[in-house]
């Protein structure tokens, strides 16, 4: 049997109608922008921010800002075409099955577990920074000790080794607990939660814009060199591979918008709502990320982020140059715990969505896509997630897993560039709500920026990738393939 076999299109919508049995419709354009939100602003804007301008381009990392906004506009659209035309749960999965086959489907469902999975595991590590902070700073207690909030590949500058990540797992278990309740509760939350994120960006930039000190962007692209950081790794810094390597690292802060399509199946009218809610939140987010990394690195410098400022960022950088601040760095710290609690629901939602529908196409073990009998929530996948996301969290260092869920994301993003293009051949006259624009242009730029970021994260990242890929496709040839739902209705006939 061939791998790679495609699922009909007709199938595909034919679950999609029946689909209207399981998974609940609730989810509107409002609520899928804030559900995109919810998802966007979240650690890479709060702590990738600092990261890229300390390992790779300084203040320039707003001109990264605006390369990964681009690759993100550019595979947003075609996302776009996708999700409002093929209207079912597994996003980038699904739509991959229909047009590339099966075996690159795997391909891309294992991938997104990077993006969803291992960026959920990231963010959780991000909460426990500022969790530290909160009790620290806000109140006044001892922070807890290091060996119990790092992984045992992080050490202390007095040189104590960490152990488990015990915030980050616990967070990570607290929302998946959330999720199998139900979306519409989550989403209900999750609306909150997002109001108040947005209001803290906006603090920060117009609070922060009269801090921002000439000097610290006098070399707004600094000259290119090499920056080797505490775990020994180096990094391009500076000039055109800074900047890319900068985008490369930021990118973390535009993942989710696309998670939006993962809850075609619970919206709706997915036809006209997945591309407001896509394209809608990404835009909103691209002019806050550009104002709010320009006041960051105005306000403290690189040093700074290379050391005493290296983990919970913004509310360093608050109380060490914005004097008579302090509130804002509390409020800051407080808000971003909930902020940061709602993208991690965004990506385990977007997590589980894609397990339940590897599990009803057989690619995975067909538990995967039981529903729960009460909440009609896929609550098997959960409990698999959490076991998969605590580990990274627990043990894992946040930067490590943060470039690994940017590279996972990318090649993803490349696959749905492509997708476009093949299924415009293969099915020409599919009903098309949303139309990419400018087609191939579109989607080959895409593939171009987002290539080009790929380049900037450098051969380890690469090789992480090369190596979660071909575990991968062990998984396949020894599990997925003989009990793929395709490979079974072949067998039939
Ligand atoms: N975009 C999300 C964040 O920055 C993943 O946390």
């Amino acid at each position: 049997m061939s791998i790679w076999r495609r699922k009909p299109l007709a199938l595909l919508l034919a679950e999609a109608s029946a689909s209207e049995k399981g998974l609940k419709r609730t989810l509107t354009a409002w609520s899928l922008i804030a559900l995109g939100i919810g998802a966007i602003i979240g650690a890479g804007l709060f702590v990738r921010t600092a990261t890229a301008a300390a390992q790779n381009a300084g203040p320039s990392v707003t001109i990264g800002f605006i390369v990964a906004a681009i690759g993100c506009a550019l595979a947003g659209l075609c996302y776009a075409e996708l999700s409002s035309s093929i209207p079912i749960s597994g996003s980038a999965y699904t739509y991959t099955y229909a047009t590339m086959g099966e075996f690159l489907a795997w391909i891309i469902g294992w991938d997104l577990i990077l993006e969803y999975a291992v960026g959920a595991a990231t963010v959780g590590i991000a909460w426990s920074e500022y969790l530290n902070n909160l009790l620290v700073t806000v109140f006044h207690m001892n922070p807890i000790p290091y060996e119990w909030c790092h992984s045992p590949f992080q050490t202390s500058p007095e040189g104590i080794d960490g152990i488990i990540n015990l915030p980050a797992l616990f967070i990570v278990g607290a929302i998946s607990l959330l999720l199998i309740k139900g979306t519409q509760e989550s989403a209900f939350v999750n609306g909150l939660i997002v109001l108040v994120k947005v209001t803290i960006v906006v603090l920060i930039i117009v609070f922060g814009w009269q801090f921002i000190q000439a000097e610290n962007h006098a070399t707004y692209i600094p000259e290119a060199s090499t920056y080797t950081d505490d775990s020994h790794v180096a990094h391009n810094f500076g000039g055109i591979m800074g900047i890319l390597g900068a985008a490369g690292t930021v990118f973390f802060a535009f993942i989710g918008f696309d998670a939006v399509s993962t809850a075609a199946q619970e919206t709706k009218n997915p036809k006209r709502d997945m591309p407001i809610g896509i394209l809608g939140s990404l835009a909103i987010c691209t002019v806050l990320y550009i104002l709010f990394a320009h006041v960051l690195t105005g306000v403290a410098t690189i040093e700074d982020f290379r050391t005493t400022g290296k983990e919970a960022s913004v509310a360093f950088a608050i109380n060490k140059y914005m004097i008579g601040y302090s509130w804002l760095a509390d409020f800051v710290t407080v808000a971003i715990l909930f902020g940061f609690s709602s993208v991690i629901l965004v990506m385990l939602l977007g997590q589980s969505r894609v397990f339940y529908a590897m599990g009803k196409d057989g690619l995975l073990p067909t538990f995967f896509s039981h529903l729960h009998t009460k909440y009609q929530t896929p609550y098997k996948a959960n409990l698999v997630i959490l076991v998969i996301v605590g580990l990274f969290a627990a043990f894992v260092p946040g930067d490590i897993v943060g470039d690994m869920t940017s590279i996972g994301t990318l090649f993803a993003f490349i696959l749905v560039c492509i997708s476009v293009i093949i299924l415009r051949k293969r099915e020409p006259d599919m009903v098309r709500e949303f139309k990419t624009p400018w087609v191939p242009i579109v989607p080959i730029l895409g593939v171009v920026v987002c290539l080009a970021m790929i380049y900037g994260l450098g051969w380890l990242n690469w090789a992480r990738l090369i190596g979660w890929m071909a575990l991968g496709i062990v998984f396949y040839f020894a599990y997925s393939k003989k009990n793929s739902t395709l490979e079974k209705k072949e067998g039939e006939s």
